[in-house]
């Protein structure tokens, strides 16, 4: 198989693995397996995968320099973008299922629960990254504006843990988790710019 046969196949594998949670809770969700609380669960697994994702696409730049492969860089935007998407759609269940569209008890929501104002921060600061990641607008934004402004991440998947860690009223221990391995990655990128700084000043 030559290089561009397997780029495309990779690329649909990615693309399958992006899809295989939203398929298997679709599945789920006709099958009647989502328990007691169905709506309650499937906003909670969509808010889960967004975050898996976040966390999976804040980790591929780490995971190309350590295993020398700068190829797997081009499957951080389809990987963001299915992000973005699980957390739209997390979104959606909550205005329409759980709130049936009352804007003004959402309104309140956002003010009064605060695990709700970080949710809600989170995601306004992803969709200018998810409006900016077609090749038309990395070419408008040119490449140094359009990585300062992809940066926000750094701060978006931190206030997804935030979020995630002020909802759980008993078991902290996943968010801590997650929350961890945010840290590790974020902690990597402060090295390299660390290390690089000393390099340019040696
Ligand atoms: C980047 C943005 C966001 C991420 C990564 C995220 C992630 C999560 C996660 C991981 C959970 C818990 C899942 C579990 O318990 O297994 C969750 C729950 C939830 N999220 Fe989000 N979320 C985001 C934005 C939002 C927004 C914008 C809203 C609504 C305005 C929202 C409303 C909720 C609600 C209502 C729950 C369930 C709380 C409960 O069952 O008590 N989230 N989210």
């Amino acid at each position: 198989m030559d290089r561009k046969a397997l780029d495309r196949v990779v690329y649909g594998l990615v693309w399958l693995a992006c899809l295989a949670p939203l398929l298997w809770l679709a599945w789920r969700g006709f099958s009647n397996d989502l328990g007691a609380n169905p709506i309650d669960r499937l906003i909670r697994e969509l808010g889960v995968w967004g975050l898996r994702l976040l966390i999976i696409g804040l980790a591929i730049t780490p995971a190309a320099r350590l295993l020398r492969q700068p190829r797997l860089i081009r499957f951080r935007r389809t990987v963001g973008l299915f992000a973005f998407a699980y957390v739209l759609l997390h979104l959606t269940n909550y205005v329409v299922t759980d709130q049936w569209f009352d804007w003004t008890a959402i309104g309140k929501d956002i003010l009064k629960r605060p695990f709700i104002t970080v949710g809600m921060a989170a995601f306004a600061l992803l969709v200018p990254l998810a409006v900016t990641s077609t090749n038309w607008a990395l070419r408008k934004l040119g490449p140094v504006r359009w990585r300062k402004l992809h940066r926000l991440t750094y701060l978006i998947v931190p206030l997804g843990v935030v979020h995630y860690y002020m909802l759980v009223k008993a078991d902290h221990q996943p968010p801590l988790i997650y929350g961890a391995i945010v840290a590790a990655l974020l902690g990597w990128r402060v090295w390299e710019w660390a290390r690089k700084r000393r390099a340019a000043g040696a």
